[in-house]
């Protein structure tokens, strides 16, 4: 099979093969960020747009140096530094984008459906970097990767992911590419942080983390998501973490292998314990590391697409 899409959007369209298909492709470019020279020509005479209007640290560099790495040239944009703070509309900026001729943009925004907007109006490849509550697609395909390294395989895998279900695209793009991996899903998180459409997943709900942890082979842990809840969903931070967070006598509930995992960026001491953070099991910074190969991956694929 080959990837015939024009842009990634999202994980919940995608098929299993799809997703198989890209972190296939992402393999051979884990190798090029260990070289002395981290560089290959498969991009080379392409441009990419980074169009953030969120923070980021790992999303944003990480696809920088993904492209860089594939020779691509890259120029990155911020609201600040854009005419979005005269207010142009996204589209407007998304237009003049392309009539400079770049190829992608990447985009980062706070409004779920943003990039499948843009994606519907331009003719350029568009990748979805995280749309607000929606989607955060590379994220789930380099958690996918950094699981197939460490265990083998994903399929009948029983996964915990913890925390703040509802306002957590990372959360839903797990749900999808885990389940449609073959995955046992658990999410495990407050009632008040919980979205109402979980038995479309096809996910087993816990409200008590003692009890989703039993004998789970993986864990990933979701940031505390304080800036998209708009009011409190929980009495304190103090009693989150005494309840949900991550610590060591609980990790001692999963399986002996377990392995920890967490998006970024970390609230240590509130959804995971420093010790935990640190310790053997938490593949934290191998994610990372896989992130880099994984868009990579993603943006030769859309690059062959589109010369086809
Ligand atoms: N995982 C993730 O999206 O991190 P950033 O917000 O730093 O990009």
């Amino acid at each position: 099979m080959s990837f015939q899409r024009k842009d990634l959007l999202g994980l919940g369209s995608l098929t299993s093969e799809e997703i198989a298909f890209i972190l296939k492709a992402a393999e051979p470019f884990k190798e090029i960020s260990g070289r002395e020279i981290k560089k290959v020509p498969a991009l080379r005479g392409k441009t990419v747009v980074n169009l953030f209007f969120e923070p980021s640290t790992r999303t944003r560099t990480s696809f920088e140096l993904a492209a860089k790495r594939l020779s691509a040239d890259v120029v990155n944009m911020s609201p600040s530094s854009s005419s979005v703070a005269k207010g142009e509309t996204l589209l407007d900026t998304a237009r003049n984008i392309e009539s400079m001729k770049a190829d992608m943009i990447v985009i980062r925004h706070s409004s779920a459906g943003a990039a499948e907007i843009l994606a519907r109006q331009v003719r350029l490849s568009v990748i979805n970097a995280g749309d607000g509550w929606h989607e955060h697609p590379t994220q789930a395909l380099l958690d996918l990767m950094t699981i197939q390294e460490n265990k083998g395989h994903v399929r009948d895998l029983r996964v915990a992911i913890v925390g703040d279900i509802a306002h957590s695209r990372v959360a839903r793009s797990n749900m999808h590419a885990l389940t449609k991996m073959g995955a046992k899903v658990r999410v495990a998180g407050p009632p008040t942080m919980m979205p109402p459409y979980l038995h479309r997943f096809g996910v087993e709900v816990y409200y008590h983390l003692d009890e989703a942890l039993a004998d789970v082979d993986v864990i990933i842990v979701l940031r505390l998501q304080l800036e998209r809840q708009g009011s409190s969903l929980f009495p304190s931070i103090r009693e989150y973490a005494r309840l949900y967070g991550l610590t060591a006598a609980r990790v001692k509930r999963a399986a002996r292998d377990v392995l920890i995992m967490h998006p970024g960026p970390v609230n240590r001491g509130i959804e995971i314990a420093h010790d935990v953070a640190d310790s053997e099991a938490a593949v934290i910074l191998d994610q990372v590391s896989n992130g880099v190969a994984v868009r990579m991956g993603l943006m030769y694929l859309l690059a062959q697409r589109r010369e086809s």
